[in-house]
Parts: structure tokens; C-alpha cells; sequence
């Protein structure tokens, strides 16, 4: 790391289905930013065990945390040049979760929107964990006083949240500027990769239509029949952007287009204006296998050496931990702790 002053700090949970939607949405941006800035990426697997899919299923966060490590340099994350590891291997971020606990007040985490999702009807029955989750994250980013985190739309109040809880500890704690207010970096055009079936939901692991998604996993042939079979309108493609409104399906395809080419949106419409969806989604499909294969086989040469993807998280725990280490130390000698 040549600084602290600009660090990138993002997380990502441990699923065994990885789709367009966390490529576009995450990863592919990942990959850019570790061009520019310093960067931290954490396969968040303690976060993993606070919701029902995740908990008591030791066999599949072990692998789901694998198969994610794996992506995310099939993709083009180099663990050399950036630090790579998961969550759990470093005790400080559990830690600073305490403290920060304390710091946090039950108003604040009581307007969170997702665990109102997550939770829905039966929230007495949801896990502690799942309630301060967001504290757990203020943590992640915190122990490395990081200063940018890229992040999904939907994560933008979980960010603020960790601004709250930094300012309120250097308040508290008299301690002005110790701990930076993360900025949310909101990424690309296709940040939010809707469902091949629905253009008004997200791509999602947990819909029951394996059609509404298209998995990291998938071959070229599933691919694109995945996409040939995606909902859209009768109208052939506008030559226009403001042709697009209340065509959530169109928008979402010419969407995924875009970022998969990494062109702007406008230049896609104008390549493809007044043409017929069959052939726009033709053109998609051979874009998306091309682009997608090269990781596919990528993450399976990988997959098939464990030692390695494990020796891969170790050490990138060990040079986590020589940051982390240091700062919480600080924040107990803070707070007033002996030893
Ligand atoms: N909650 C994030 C998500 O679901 C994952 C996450 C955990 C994270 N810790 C983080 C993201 C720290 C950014 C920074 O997407």
C-alpha cells in the first residue's frame, strides 16, 4: 500500500450464484479501480451468517466463499497488487463491530430499509446479527480507514450509516478526523442489472426463475437461450434514449449491452435504432459469450486448485490484518481499554 490517504475498501457476500448483475454491478468496476487507488476487497462471510441463507450451512459458505474469491480474480482482480481475503480471518473487523455497537444508536439502525425487507413480517424471529449488520460494514470500511467504497444504490443507507457512526466516534472521543467519512462510490451505467423476466426487479440469486438471471456459471449455450427468451416489448428498438421510458425490459437489455461493450448508452442505440429485438438480442447474446467465457474458464482452472484459493486468502488476511491491526489498537486506546 503506498497510502491511506485515498483506499478503497468494498465487500461482497459469499453466494454460490454469482450472475451478470454482481459482474456489471461490482465486479467489472472493481477490477477498473484497482488501476487508479489502493484497494481492499473482502469476501464478507460474517456477514453471510446472519440471514437463514447462510447460517448452519458450513459446506456451502465454504465453498460459496471460494467460488467468490475465485471470481473476483477470474475477473481480473489481482491479488498481488490488491488485497484480497475474507472477512473472518480478520478478528479486528469483529472488534471494531463492538465498539462501534456502542457508538451506534438503536434509532439509527431502526430506519434501515433493507432489514425491514429482510426481516419482513417476522422480525422477532431474525437474527441480532441481521439488525446491526450495518454496523458489522461500518466496521469493514472503518478498520482501514478507508475513504471510498464502491457500492450498489441499495447500499448507499448502510453508508451513511458508517458516516454517522465515524463522526459520532471522533465527536465522542475527541478525536477530530480520525476516522475519514467514507465516500460511496456509485457505479456504471448497468449498476442496476434488472431480471431477464421482469424489467422492474433486480437480477437476483433468490428468484425462482433460473431464466431471470444469467449466471456466472452458465455456458455459451444457456446464455443465449437465456437471452433470446428475455421479455420484451413488440416495438422494434427507438433511435432515441427518451424512447426508453416506461420500457423497463428494452432499457434493462440495452443496459447490460452497454456496460458488457463498455460503451454509453446512447452510442447502443444508435448501432441498433429501428431494428427488431431478435436481432438486438442475437447481438447481445454473442456479446455476452464472448465476454463472460474467458471468466467462466477462468474460475474453474481455479476452482479445481483449493490450496491455492486458500493460500490466496491467507496471505491476503495476514496484509489486511497489518493495517487493521494497528488502527484498532488506536480506537482502544481510545475508548479507555487497558492493555
Ligand atoms: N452489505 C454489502 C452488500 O450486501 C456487502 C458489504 C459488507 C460491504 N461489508 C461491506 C460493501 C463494506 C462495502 C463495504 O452488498
Amino acid at each position: 500500500m503506498t497510502s491511506n490517504r485515498n483506499l478503497v475498501f468494498s465487500g461482497m457476500q459469499p453466494t454460490n450464484t454469482l450472475h451478470l448483475g454482481n459482474y456489471l454491478g461490482a465486479l467489472k468496476n472493481w477490477v477498473k479501480m484497482q488501476a487508479q487507488m489502493d484497494c481492499i476487497y473482502c469476501v464478507v462471510d460474517m456477514h453471510a451468517i446472519t440471514d437463514d441463507a447462510g447460517y448452519r450451512r458450513p459446506e456451502d459458505l465454504t465453498r460459496a466463499t471460494r467460488e467468490v474469491t475465485a471470481a473476483y480474480i477470474a475477473a481480473g482482480v489481482d491479488p498481488q497488487r490488491t488485497i484480497l481475503f475474507n472477512q473472518s480471518q480478520v478478528p479486528e473487523h469483529a472488534e471494531l463491530a463492538w465498539i462501534f455497537n456502542c457508538v451506534a444508536r438503536l434509532g439509527w439502525l431502526d430506519r434501515m430499509t433493507q432489514f425491514k425487507e429482510k426481516s419482513g413480517k417476522h422480525k422477532e424471529r431474525s437474527s441480532v446479527g441481521l439488525y446491526t449488520y450495518p454496523v458489522l460494514m461500518a466496521a469493514d470500511i472503518l478498520a482501514y480507514k478507508a475513504t471510498h467504497v464502491p457500492v450498489g444504490e441499495d447500499q448507499k443507507q448502510h453508508l451513511e450509516l458508517a458516516r454517522d457512526i465515524a463522526q459520532k466516534f471522533n465527536n465522542d472521543y475527541e478525536s477530530p478526523e480520525f476516522f475519514p467519512l467514507p465516500e460511496p462510490v456509485i457505479t456504471g451505467p448497468a449498476t442496476r442489472v434488472m431480471s431477464l423476466r421482469d424489467g422492474t426487479k433486480k437480477m437476483s440469486k433468490s428468484d425462482e426463475s433460473d431464466f431471470s438471471r444469467i449466471n456466472m456459471t452458465d455456458d455459451a449455450d444457456t446464455i443465449a437461450q437465456k437471452i433470446r427468451k428475455a421479455r420484451t416489448d413488440s416495438e422494434p428498438l427507438p433511435s432515441e434514449k427518451k424512447g426508453l421510458e416506461g420500457r423497463q425490459e428494452a432499457e434493462n437489455l440495452i443496459n447490460i449491452y452497454a456496460a458488457l461493450a463498455d460503451e454509453g448508452v446512447d452510442a447502443v442505440i444508435a448501432q441498433f435504432a429501428g431494428q427488431q429485438f431478435s436481432n438486438f438480442k442475437n447481438a447481445l447474446a454473442d456479446l455476452a459469450v464472448t465476454k463472460l467465457r474467458p471468466i467462466n474458464d477462468k474460475m474453474r482452472r481455479l476452482l479445481a486448485d483449493q490450496a491455492e484459493i486458500d493460500r490466496i486468502l491467507k496471505s491476503g488476511s495476514e496484509r489486511a490484518r497489518a493495517i487493521a491491526a494497528p488502527i484498532v489498537a488506536e480506537v482502544r486506546r481510545k475508548v479507555g481499554f487497558v492493555g
